[in-house]
């Protein structure tokens, strides 16, 4: 028995030594001190001992328990101890770390062009107002002046939801709340989506962006429009580039103009991007308010006169920087919108 107690002691000793994790260890320790371990069938045997044996197995017995709970006890506590250290050395948080960090956007260059416009003309004394997409057919056409079989409000020039209202074809109805919200006299540019049927192409879209102006005083005239126009443009392409106003219809304008300017890739020189003219073609649409829009909103016009103008952000865009295709200011590819 003497031998049994040594023996287990010596393997439960050596085993303990090469544990290095707990769930071993409470295997080793459920098979040596558990109720059906070794330690305890050999402490059952003890019966069959003479009353000499007993006293001395007795206590050999409860040394070898001791030591084993003992080198067992130590080992768990170390295994415990690197455990949490373990635990703690994954919950650090290493603030020198370099992480790349998220990647902050920036504005569309479409938005950068309304922000660098509407700046343009806040400096001139203009403020800033906004009217919404969908908008009555009254306002985005009868209230200027739109004759009922205007081409213009065919089904398929125009997105309609109903016979009153639709997807706005321009900014120009902005025109109209404004006269009619605070009247005369009056300075405003408003910008924002409009939309027509039209198939996509290199320069064509459904959904397109204007910015519309509109100043309504006492004694306004049309030189007061190229003025402001000519001051405008040099300010946004240049000193050296030169506007040309050729005579055009709008119902809502009386006179009215097209605007061109000389082309920005040659200066006016005439090259390839502009057929050899000089000129790039339709910057923006003007012209004197026809005195029936005042009346519609209720401004005398024999007090009162304006002028109005409305251009396209996304061709300024397209030929402010260059681009070939609308296309790409509506696909959002990252490669594209990077450079801006
Ligand atoms: N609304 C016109 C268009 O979309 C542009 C315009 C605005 C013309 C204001 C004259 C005055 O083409």
């Amino acid at each position: 028995m003497k031998e049994k107690l040594e023996n287990i002691k010596e393997t439960a000793l050596s085993k303990i030594n090469e544990i290095k994790d707990l769930n071993k260890l409470e295997e080793l320790r459920v098979k040596v001190l558990g109720k059906k371990g070794e330690l305890t069938s050999v402490l059952r045997g003890m019966g069959k001992l003479s009353a000499d044996e007993r006293p001395e197995m007795g206590k050999l017995a409860n040394q070898v328990r001791d030591e084993i709970e003992a080198a067992m006890g130590e080992l768990k506590d170390d295994l415990e101890e690197k455990l949490k250290f373990q635990k703690m050395s994954l919950e650090t948080l290493d603030i020198t770390i370099q992480k790349e960090l998220h990647k902050l956007g920036h504005r569309h260059p479409l938005m950068q062009t309304i922000e660098e416009l509407e700046n343009l003309f806040i400096s001139m004394g203009f403020s800033v107002v906004v009217g919404p997409e969908v908008e009555t057919v009254a306002n985005n056409f009868d209230s200027l002046n739109s004759p009922k079989n205007h081409p213009s409000r065919d089904l398929s020039d125009t997105f309609y939801f109903n016979e009153e209202l639709l997807l706005r074809t321009h900014t120009s109805p902005v025109q109209i709340r404004a006269m009619k919200e605070i009247g005369a006299p009056l300075r405003i540019v408003s910008s924002g989506r409009t939309f027509r049927p039209d198939a996509v192409d290199d320069t064509h879209s459904p959904m397109f962006h204007q910015l519309e102006g509109l100043v309504i005083d006492e004694n306004v005239n049309m030189g007061n429009l190229m003025y402001t126009l000519n001051i405008f443009i040099k300010e946004l392409f240049g000193e050296d580039i030169e506007t040309r106003y050729r005579p055009h219809h709008f119902p809502f304008t009386e006179p009215s103009a097209e605007v061109d300017v000389s082309c920005l890739s040659c200066r006016g020189k005439g090259c390839e991007t502009c057929s050899n003219t000089g000129w790039d073609m339709e910057l923006l649409g003007c012209g004197m308010v026809h005195p029936n829009v005042l009346e519609n909103c209720g401004i005398d016009s024999e007090k009162y006169s304006g002028f109005a103008f409305g251009m396209g952000i996304d061709r300024i865009t397209m030929i402010k920087y260059g681009i070939p295709n609308i296309r790409l200011l509506f696909e959002n590819d990252n490669r594209f919108l990077e450079q801006f």
